[in-house]
C-alpha cells in the first residue's frame, strides 16, 4: 500500500497545518490561520488521553491526509462520545481509500477509549465530503450546529 496511517507527531505540524488550509478554505464557517491552527493541533498533541490525530504518510514521506478525533461525555450516551474534525486528503490522494482509512483509524481509538457513538459537523454545501460520509455509514441528525465568540 502507497499511504499507510500514523499517529501525528510535533514533526508533522507544518504540513498538518497546510493540510488545514485547504479544508479551511472549503467551509464556509471557517477561515485559515496558520498560528491558530498549529496551536490547535499542538493542544490536541499534548493531550493523548482526550485526543488523537492522525496521519497518512505516503511512501516518499510525505503527508497526504489527517483526521482527528476528541472525546466528550455525552449524557445521552452514558459514556464517552468522539468528535471527529479536520478530515482532509490531499486532493492527489483522494478516491483511494484514505479517507475511509484515517477515519476508521479515529474511530477505533475512539472505541478503544470508550466511545459509543462518534459524531461530526459537515458544511451543508460540501457534497463530496456528505457522501463520503454516507459511504461509511454515518447519518444526518435533526441538530442544527449554533456557535457563539470565535474567530
Ligand atoms: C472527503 C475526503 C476526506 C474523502 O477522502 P478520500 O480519500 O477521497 O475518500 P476515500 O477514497 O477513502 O473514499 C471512501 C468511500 O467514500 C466514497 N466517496 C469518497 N468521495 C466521494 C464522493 N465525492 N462522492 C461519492 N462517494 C465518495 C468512496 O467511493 C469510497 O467508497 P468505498 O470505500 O465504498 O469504495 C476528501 O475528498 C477530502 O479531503 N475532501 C476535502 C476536505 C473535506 O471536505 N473534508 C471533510 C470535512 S467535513
Amino acid at each position: 500500500m502507497n499511504v499507510s496511517i500514523r499517529s501525528a507527531i510535533e514533526g508533522d505540524l507544518d504540513s498538518l497545518v497546510a493540510l488545514l488550509g485547504v479544508l479551511f478554505a472549503i467551509e464556509a464557517d471557517f477561515r485559515p490561520d496558520p498560528a491558530r491552527q498549529r496551536h490547535g493541533l499542538a493542544l490536541m498533541l499534548a493531550d493523548p488521553e482526550r485526543s488523537r490525530v492522525v496521519v497518512a504518510n505516503r511512501r516518499d514521506g510525505l503527508v497526504v491526509g489527517m483526521a482527528t478525533g476528541q472525546l466528550v461525555v455525552s449524557t445521552a450516551e452514558g459514556a464517552l462520545s468522539a468528535v471527529v474534525e479536520d478530515v482532509v486528503v490531499e486532493r492527489s490522494e483522494r478516491g483511494r481509500g484514505t479517507g475511509r482509512r484515517l477515519v476508521e483509524a479515529i474511530e477505533l481509538w475512539a472505541r478503544y477509549r470508550g466511545a459509543t457513538r462518534l459524531q461530526l459537523l459537515a458544511d451543508r454545501e460540501n457534497a463530496p465530503a456528505l457522501a463520503f460520509y454516507e459511504r461509511l455509514g454515518w447519518r444526518r441528525t435533526q441538530l442544527v450546529a449554533l456557535r457563539r465568540g470565535g474567530a
